[in-house]
This record gives structure tokens, C-alpha cells and sequence, in this order.
């Protein structure tokens, strides 16, 4: 790699983010937002950058499907003893990021996780198709693993397992929920004047303010 910078332009489109256009409640504008990125038929508009840190501060990033998001907060899956879990155990603050290019926006949003109910992570994984369930049991998520081959062998040993196709929720698998104290919505603009609005929760309701691009 040489010392020139990548140089790319792009055209932003007439969207904006106007104050008075927004709902006061960030939750009902994050659900316009991802209703227009599902319209637009992106690829995955329902992925999202989950950032932790570890107990000592240092950080991680990587991608996670939203499953749903309420008033209690945005939801993902994934495997309990994993990297990014152990660190929620430990710090359970986090962000999350989406970012919808063809649409030039993006969101961030930071807040506390909490650990989701055995129910609803039941409810969800009835929900997955058998061979990601059996993904689910195979892989013990962030461990280092001797090759390709040990990792389907672990699928053949949860098939035996579990012989009748009834391959229940994995002990070390499940939700966690994000619960937002704050949001911001970046709308990109000509000419690096983007718009940015930042909700932030006063007295049981959201206060929005505007950020310098
Ligand atoms: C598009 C996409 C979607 C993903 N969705 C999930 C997910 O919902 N849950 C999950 O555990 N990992 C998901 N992953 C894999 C994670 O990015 C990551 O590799 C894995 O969770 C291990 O992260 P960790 O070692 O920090 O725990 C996804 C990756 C991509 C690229």
C-alpha cells in the first residue's frame, strides 16, 4: 500500500433531517429509518456493528443481525461464551451502528445489555432453519479451533446427538438486548454540511438536539 489516500466521491441525495420531520420518539424514527433500508432492498439492512470493551477498556467491534426492538431495547443473538459476550458479562456498556450507505445514513446508538429471557431466545431459535441450529451446538463461538475439518466433525457429532431433528436451545446460545440512553440519526448532506440529531432521554422524555457535521 502506498501513501495515497483512497480519493472517492459520492453524490448525496435530497434527503435531510429536519427537527421538525422527526417523531420525538427515536425508537418510532429508527423504525422509518430501517422500514425505508428494508424497502430499499439492501443487502442486510438489519445489520448492525456491535462495539464492547473489554473490563480494561480496550475495544471490539463486529457485525450482528437485529431480531427485534421495542421500547426495552435492540436485540441480537448469539453464543453466551463468545468473546463479545464475555465482555458484556464484564462491561455490559455498548454501541451499536448501523450504517445504510445507499441511503447515506447512518445511526448510532449506546446503551446498557442485558441478558435476554430463556423464553424469548427459545421463541427465536424454534424459529431458525435445523442446520443453523445445529450450527448453533457445533461451534464454540471465538475459541481457536485446529482447522475446517474439527469444525465438521463437531457437526456430525450434534447430527448424532440429536438423530431426531429436535435440536433444542443450546445452553450457551441466546439474546441480549441493548437498552439505548442515547441515539443519534446522521443524514448525509452536500458538501460535508450533514445533518446529525442526537435524542437523549430527559425527565421520561427524549430531548433532540442538533450536532455540528
Ligand atoms: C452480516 C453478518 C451478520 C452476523 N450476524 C451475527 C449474529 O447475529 N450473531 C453472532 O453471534 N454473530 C454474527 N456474525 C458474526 C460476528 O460478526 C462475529 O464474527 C462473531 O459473533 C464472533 O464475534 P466475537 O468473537 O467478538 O464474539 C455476523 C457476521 C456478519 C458479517
Amino acid at each position: 500500500m502506498n501513501d495515497s489516500l483512497i480519493q472517492l466521491r459520492r453524490e448525496y441525495s435530497r434527503r435531510s433531517l429536519n427537527e421538525q420531520d422527526v417523531d420525538p420518539n427515536p425508537f418510532v424514527q429508527f423504525g422509518h429509518w430501517l422500514d425505508e433500508a428494508i424497502r430499499s432492498e439492501m443487502i442486510e439492512p438489519n445489520a448492525m456493528i456491535l462495539a464492547t470493551a473489554s473490563a480494561d477498556a480496550l475495544p471490539s467491534a463486529r457485525v450482528v443481525l437485529l431480531k427485534g426492538f421495542d421500547e426495552r431495547g435492540f436485540l441480537f443473538f448469539t453464543n453466551y461464551e463468545s468473546r463479545k459476550a464475555e465482555e458484556l458479562r464484564k462491561n455490559p456498556q455498548a454501541a451499536l451502528l448501523f450504517y445504510w450507505g445507499e441511503l447515506g445514513r447512518q445511526v448510532r446508538i449506546e446503551g446498557t445489555v442485558e441478558v435476554a429471557s430463556r423464553e424469548e431466545s427459545r421463541e427465536y431459535f424454534r424459529t431458525r432453519p435445523m442446520e443453523s441450529r445445529i450450527g448453533a451446538w457445533a461451534s464454540k463461538q471465538s475459541s481457536v479451533i485446529p482447522g475446517r475439518a474439527f469444525l465438521e466433525e463437531q457437526v456430525n457429532r450434534v447430527k448424532q446427538q440429536f438423530p431426531d431433528d429436535e435440536v433444542p436451545l443450546p445452553p450457551f446460545w441466546g439474546g441480549f438486548r441493548l437498552k439505548p440512553a442515547a441515539f443519534e440519526f446522521w443524514q448525509g448532506r452536500e458538501n460535508r454540511l450533514h445533518d446529525r440529531l442526537r435524542y437523549s432521554p430527559k425527565g421520561g422524555l427524549w430531548v433532540i438536539e442538533r450536532l455540528s457535521p
